[in-house]
C-alpha cells in the first residue's frame, strides 16, 4: 500500500475544466526548480493536454504500445511471455519524452475493457516499476480516481482533488474522495479550489465534509493566456497561481526547499 512508496505519487482528479492540467503543470514546474529532483509527469487524459502545458511532444502513447502488441499477438508473433515483457519494458522507456530533468509519458486512449487483461497488467506493472526511478510522479487524471487506478497506478501517495467554486465541481470532488476511500488507494487527500477572485469567495464556499481544503488558487491571467496561446507554463512568467499552488502543496507536506510555512493563498493579485 502507499506507505511503502518512498517517492511521491501525486494524482490530480476533478471535474472536467476545473484546472487539473494547469495545476499539474504548475506542480511540475515547482518540482523542477530543484535540479536534483527526478520528475515523471504522466498524462492520463486522452486529450493529452499536459504535454502542451509542459511543452513536450508525444511520439508514442502507452495505448499505441498496447495496440502494437495486440496486433503482434493476433498475428502470432508475440508468444514468449518473458520476451514480450522485455520488449514492452524497452518500448515504454523509449516512449518517455524528456525535457531537462523532466520525463513525460502519455497514456493515450482508454483501452477496451475486458480484453487483453494480461497485456494491461504487464503495462501497469512496468508503470509501477518505472515510477520507482523517480522522486516525484505527477499524474494528470481524466476525472475520477478509478481511471487512474485502472490505467496508471493502483495506489497514489497524494490525491489532489481540484474544483472550481461551482457546486457541481465540489460534489464531483466529494464523490471522487468517497470512491478513493472505498478502494483505500491514497495516503493523503486534499482539495484545492481553483480560479477564485478573493478570500471572500473562499470563505463563502460550502465545502462538503469530509473534504480537507488545502487552499485556493486565484484566477491568473498568465495561466489563461499561456493556455490560449498553446504555450507551456514551464516557459511562462510565474503569476499568482504558482505561489498559491506551492502553499497548497506545503499543506500536504510537499515542500520545494524554500519556506514551507503553512498558509492559505497568497493574495498576490
Ligand atoms: N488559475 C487559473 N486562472 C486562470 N485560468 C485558469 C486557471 N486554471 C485553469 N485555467 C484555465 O481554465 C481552463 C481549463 O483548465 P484545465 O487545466 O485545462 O482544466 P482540466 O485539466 O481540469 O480540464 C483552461 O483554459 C485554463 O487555462
Ligand atoms: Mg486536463
Amino acid at each position: 500500500m502507499p506507505e511503502q512508496a518512498s517517492n511521491y505519487i501525486i494524482a490530480l482528479c476533478g471535474k472536467g475544466g476545473v484546472g487539473k492540467t494547469s495545476i499539474g503543470a504548475a506542480i511540475v514546474k515547482l518540482l523542477l526548480t530543484d535540479p536534483e529532483n527526478r520528475v515523471l509527469a504522466i498524462d492520463a487524459d486522452p486529450a493529452v493536454g499536459l504535454a502542451t502545458a509542459l511543452g513536450v511532444s508525444v511520439a508514442k502513447t502507452v495505448d499505441d504500445i498496447r495496440n502494437d502488441l495486440i496486433k503482434r499477438i493476433k498475428a502470432g508473433e508475440a508468444k514468449d511471455k518473458a520476451e514480450v515483457l522485455a520488449s514492452l519494458d524497452y518500448e515504454m522507456f523509449a516512449a518517455i519524452a524528456e525535457r531537462r530533468n523532466l520525463a513525460f509519458l502519455a497514456i493515450g486512449r482508454p483501452e477496451n475493457e475486458g480484453c487483453y487483461c494480461q497485456v494491461n497488467h504487464m503495462l501497469k506493472d512496468i508503470l509501477v516499476s518505472m515510477a520507482d526511478n523517480f522522486d516525484y510522479v505527477v499524474i494528470d487524471g481524466e476525472a475520477g480516481i478509478e481511471q487512474v487506478n485502472r490505467r496508471v497506478m493502483k495506489t497514489v501517495t497524494h490525491l489532489l482533488l481540484v474544483s472550481d467554486a461551482s457546486r457541481k465541481g465540489l460534489d464531483v470532488a466529494k464523490t471522487i474522495l468517497d470512491v478513493a476511500d472505498r478502494a483505500v488507494c491514497y495516503r493523503q487527500a486534499g482539495l484545492v479550489i481553483n480560479r477564485l477572485y478573493g478570500d471572500d469567495e473562499y470563505k463563502g464556499l460550502d465545502i462538503p465534509a469530509p473534504l480537507r481544503c488545502l487552499g485556493w488558487i486565484p484566477e491568473d491571467r498568465t495561466v489563461r493566456l499561456t493556455d490560449m496561446a498553446g504555450n507551456s507554463l514551464l516557459d511562462a512568467t510565474d503569476g499568482p497561481a504558482m505561489a498559491a499552488v506551492r502553499q497548497c502543496l506545503a499543506e500536504m507536506g510537499i515542500g520545494f526547499g524554500q519556506s514551507n510555512e503553512i498558509g492559505r493563498c497568497l493574495s498576490a493579485f
